[in-house]
């Protein structure tokens, strides 16, 4: 497995592997990325990483100094599942000069998390935009557990004619429905027992929409209080149609999302229910 440390070290990987798949990544990898990075390589295409802590997409207070770097332990990872290349260039290749163009994204971004992350899906596109016209891959990857995410970057590479095929990996959870993520390494081990009840409780509503009931806010409403009787504070718990927009009674598919607070970590997840999902 080849590391490449800046875009000029990038190119020179590109003249040799044209087409790609690319698992994009901030790093602290765990077995969600690694079955990214397992599905990318089913296209039959050389498979880059990149790994980029991108400060643009973190507010001020939020963790991005704390956020775990462990970029040995993550080539090793990267290179037992078949990885070529990883891609981790310094903070002065990817922003030379302050970053004053961005990717406006649309009010979806200002919605669930980005009601409580202001500019964070800003930052986000911004860096995807750049990493795409970098590594100029024909499929990209990306965790369902941030459906949010996948949604606007899906939404961003179909307007912006983006000729990349953008697809979804399943969220990978532990034994007891904890999803996996970066962030779960900040939670004590008390913390670490509770965590499951996310999952839990947008699992239980999951179940009721597919038994048929449609009363969405009392649905929400029973999950908050449990969760808010456990010591969680939850920043939003949300039953959405698939594309996020608000559902309505006749709908039969729904993504019921969260995030909320444990101690001083936040956690989100996501259900997925209905015919076909
Ligand atoms: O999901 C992540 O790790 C990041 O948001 C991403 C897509 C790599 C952009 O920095």
């Amino acid at each position: 497995m080849q590391i490449l440390r800046s875009n000029a070290e990038l190119s020179l990987w590109k003249a040799a592997h044209p087409d790609c798949a690319f698992v994009p990544t901030m790093g602290n990898l765990h077995e969600g990325h690694i079955s990214l990075v397992q599905q990318a390589r089913l296209s039959g295409l050389p498979v880059i990483a990149s790994i980029f802590v991108n400060p643009l997409q973190f507010g001020a207070g939020e963790d991005f100094e704390r956020y775990p770097r462990t970029f040995e332990a993550d080539c090793g990872k990267l290179q037992s599942a078949g990885c070529t290349a990883v891609f981790a260039p310094a903070l002065e290749d990817m922003y030379p000069q302050p970053q004053s163009y961005f990717v406006e994204p649309p009010a979806l971004a200002s919605e669930l998390c980005g009601e409580f992350r202001p500019g964070h899906f800003r930052g986000m596109l911004t860096v995807v935009l750049k990493l795409f016209n970098l590594v100029e891959p024909r499929v990209a990857l990306f965790g369902k557990k941030d459906y949010q995410q996948f949604a606007l970057i899906r939404g961003m590479a179909a307007q912006m004619n983006l000729p990349i095929d953008i697809r979804a990996g399943e969220t990978v959870r532990a034994d007891d429905g904890l999803a996996l993520s970066s962030r779960n390494g900040y939670l004590s081990d008390a913390e670490r027992r509770e965590a499951p009840r996310l999952h839990q409780q947008l699992k239980q509503i999951g179940e009721a929409l597919a038994l048929g009931r449609r009363d969405f806010e009392e649905l929400e409403v029973q999950a908050l209080d449990a969760l808010y009787q456990h010591g969680w504070k939850v920043d939003y718990l949300s039953i959405r149609r698939p594309d996020l927009s608000l559902p309505a009674e006749g709908d039969a598919q729904f993504v019921v999302l969260g995030a909320a607070w444990l101690g001083k970590t936040r956690l989100i997840d996501n259900v997925e229910t209905g015919p076909g999902l």
